[in-house]
């Protein structure tokens, strides 16, 4: 198992699951395969259905995940589509993960350009198929479109001011790179890391990154048709990195135990313990909801 990336909170995932009935898994974000390898390890005779949207981490779950042969099924496509690319009738399935965001082995490749840290084309595409990247983004959207994604998508401050200094610099010639954009973040910001705060440019690269792959589309969506299509006593289990995602599903989770089609799992939301969080400190922003069907 290569553990590059740490599968947060994977204990309490498990045990969350172990407290649900026993058979089929779906893990909608496989990324590496840590989580689906900790449930098929701690839980006896399980399967899991492991779906990603990105052709290189299948291939590389596929590797982790090895050893359990038979026991995983694995799918590529966008999990917001779940229902429409499997029919689960008659099927018994007993939870569903959703753990989105990137993995740490697509956020240290040196070609895909999800991480300010690396120099990079500014790609940030999970799915290759598709066309938009962060440069078509960069160099042909409008200074008002611009605004609006980093507001929207990072909450970054001074999003007008970056924006125009964006559209400054490519009347010079395109941004091709993570390094370009990020020296022009750091002409507004500065680049002086403050102890404890994350670099400027990070929240700059998640509002494009979520628009990009359009991260949050169809969540909510997603989210209201799982009572329909799965049983009683299914547990859902969402992970998330970032406030504005959070939001959305805890919202969805509320609107549907209010609907009474769902029961929410107490504590709401989880954390990562202090333990957790010191051997993957990726893992602070970590926020864990779960929700049974009812
Ligand atoms: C944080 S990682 C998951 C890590 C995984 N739980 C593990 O333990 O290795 C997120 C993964 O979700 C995938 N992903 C993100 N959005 C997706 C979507 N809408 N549909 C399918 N996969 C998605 C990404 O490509 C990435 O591999």
């Amino acid at each position: 198992m290569n553990f590059l990336h740490y599968p947060v909170m994977n204990k309490e995932i498990v045990n969350i699951l172990s407290n649900s009935l026993q058979g089929i898994f779906i893990d909608c974000t496989v990324g590496m395969g840590g989580h689906s390898y900790y449930i098929l390890q701690g839980l006896k005779d399980s399967k899991v259905i492991a779906i990603d949207i990105d052709d290189e981490s299948i291939k590389q779950a596929e590797i982790n995940l090895k050893e359990f042969e038979d026991g995983v099924t694995f799918f590529r496509f966008n999990y917001i589509d779940l229902f429409e690319k499997i029919d689960f009738f008659n099927k018994s399935v007993s939870g569903i993960l959703i753990d989105p965001g990137i993995s740490m082995f697509q956020l240290k490749s040196e070609e895909r350009g999800f991480s300010h840290n690396i120099d990079s084309y500014l790609d940030m595409r999970k799915d290759k198929t598709q066309k938009l990247t962060a440069y078509c983004v960069i160099n042909s959207f409008k200074e008002n479109q611009l605004i609006k994604i980093f507001k929207e998508y990072g909450e970054v401050k001074k999003a007008e001011e970056l924006s125009k200094a964006i559209i400054e610099k490519r009347l010079f010639g395109a941004i091709r790179t993570t390094f370009g954009l990020k020296e022009i973040v750091e002409k507004i910001y500065g680049k002086r890391l403050k102890k404890g705060k994350v670099h400027p440019a990070a929240k700059v690269f998640q509002a494009l990154r979520i628009f990009v792959n359009r991260e949050l589309e169809g969540v909510e969506s997603f989210l209201k048709k799982i009572p329909d299509y799965l049983n009683s006593g299914v547990r859902i289990i969402f992970l998330t990195y970032h406030s504005i995602e959070d939001r959305l599903v805890k919202k969805t989770f509320n609107f549907l135990e209010r609907e009474m089609k769902l029961k929410i799992i107490k504590p709401f939301p989880m954390f990562p313990s202090e333990a957790e969080i010191t051997v993957n400190p990726a893992s602070r922003s970590a926020k864990l909801r779960v929700a049974e069907v009812i």
